[in-house]
């Protein structure tokens, strides 16, 4: 089945008891047991299994193409499992422009646990080449990433990493790109994660993340730490989730295409010195973006000639789009990354220009978000 169908059904059978279309909440914590260690179907206890939430993962293991999914708590629960994966003493490499929060998990906290970290800019995959080393045991790439929408080229860099003796794992953060967009595990990546806070939730009303894997053992892996360590979303949360899902295609047509008519916009605006997104001309790995996702997505950033003072006053100027950390759901957001989501990479590689302003574009119609956009802009 196409995609737009697997959004809608995928992972999800009318109820076995009553029929219900839609995947219940499972309000569950634990379940009856036919006698002593005689679980119904596998249902045991809701840290390790709930019905809405298997829904959820067998939704998103059809979406990425991928053999299982994983749902958490967050995108930083999801983030932080498949870490758990790697040796004391291993050594990971990363992009230099990822997520501020994932940056801060590895550099913060993983490190103390005898990871070794090496963030690289992964956007030319030679630099992926002269960095793996034999203690490489996992790859961390984010494409586009957040903030600056840089992209890696995931077949050339699941093409060198392959290669490798140790077999490292190539982990793809497909936040941004949902796997609308995108398909990592088409092009070489072994695990995809997400923050299904963003695209796949799509309405700012629910935290969760996600883990997609195409091979049995790593999925046996990944299910047991998701099990041992307990960063599991509830099955509300699931649901929101699932139900976000069903007009993931819709709503990422519209998202891409307010963003790109914005893009033209901003693109040629005096007040602005750098315009970043995906399918832009300017932008310098354009060709593969067009390469490897569907359409350019909803997020642009842009660098004002101002700077910070001038960042700031745009995103305190805009009526309609709601000056907020996040992104992906269908109203828009603004922010000032170096003073909010990226605060946590001041003073490191990581720091971003204070003068960049994220924008995530909603669904709202694309004439009444100009027109704010320009008004704040005339303040700046
Ligand atoms: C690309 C990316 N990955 C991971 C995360 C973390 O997700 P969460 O906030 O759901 O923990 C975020 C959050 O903004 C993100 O933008």
């Amino acid at each position: 089945m196409e995609f737009e169908t697997l959004a809608v059904h995928a992972g999800q059978e009318p109820d076995v008891n009553n029929g219900a279309v839609m995947t219940p909440i499972y309000q569950t914590s634990t379940y009856m047991q036919d006698g002593v260690g005689k679980a119904r179907a596998g249902y045991e206890y809701s840290r390790t299994k709930n019905p809405t939430r298997l829904a959820l993962e067998n939704c998103l293991a059809a979406l990425e193409g991928g053999g299982y999914g994983l749902a958490f708590s967050s995108g930083m629960a999801a983030t932080d499992t498949v870490l758990r994966l790697v040796d004391s003493g291993a050594h990971v490499l990363a992009g230099n422009d990822v997520y501020g929060g994932t940056f801060r998990l590895f550099d913060k906290i993983l490190r103390r646990y005898g990871l070794n970290f090496n963030f690289i800019d992964t956007t030319d995959p030679e630099n992926v080449a002269e960095t793996l080393s034999p203690q490489t045991q996992l790859i961390w790439l984010e494409t586009p990433t957040n903030p600056l929408l840089s992209i890696s080229n995931i077949q050339a860099i699941a093409g060198i990493v392959h290669l490798h003796p140790n077999h490292p794992l190539l982990v793809v953060d497909n936040t941004f790109a949902t796997p609308y967009l995108q398909h990592p595990l088409e092009l070489g990546a072994d695990i995809i994660i997400h923050s299904t806070t963003k695209y796949l939730g799509g309405h700012s009303d629910a935290v969760g993340g996600a883990v997609i894997v195409k091979e049995r053992v790593v999925y046996e892996k990944l299910a047991f730490l998701q099990n041992a360590v307990g960063a599991v979303p509830g099955p509300m949360d699931c649901f929101l989730v699932l139900r976000g899902i069903k007009t993931l295609p819709v709503r990422m047509d519209r998202h891409a295409e307010n963003a790109a008519f914005l893009v033209d916009y901003l693109s040629s605006h005096p007040k602005i010195s750098r315009i970043m997104y995906p399918f832009h001309r300017s932008h310098p790995q354009v060709q593969i973006a067009k390469k490897q996702m569907r359409n350019g997505g909803g997020m642009i950033s842009f660098i004002m000639q101002g700077g910070s003072a001038s960042a700031v006053k745009v995103a305190e100027s805009t009526k309609l789009i709601t000056l907020a950390e996040s992104l992906g759901g269908v109203e828009s957001l603004i922010e000032v990354p170096a003073a909010m989501t990226h605060l946590s990479t001041a003073g490191s590689q990581m720091a971003v220009d204070p003068g960049l302003v994220r924008l995530s574009v909603g669904i709202e119609n694309k004439e009444d978000l100009l027109a704010d956009i320009q008004q704040a802009l005339d303040k700046a």
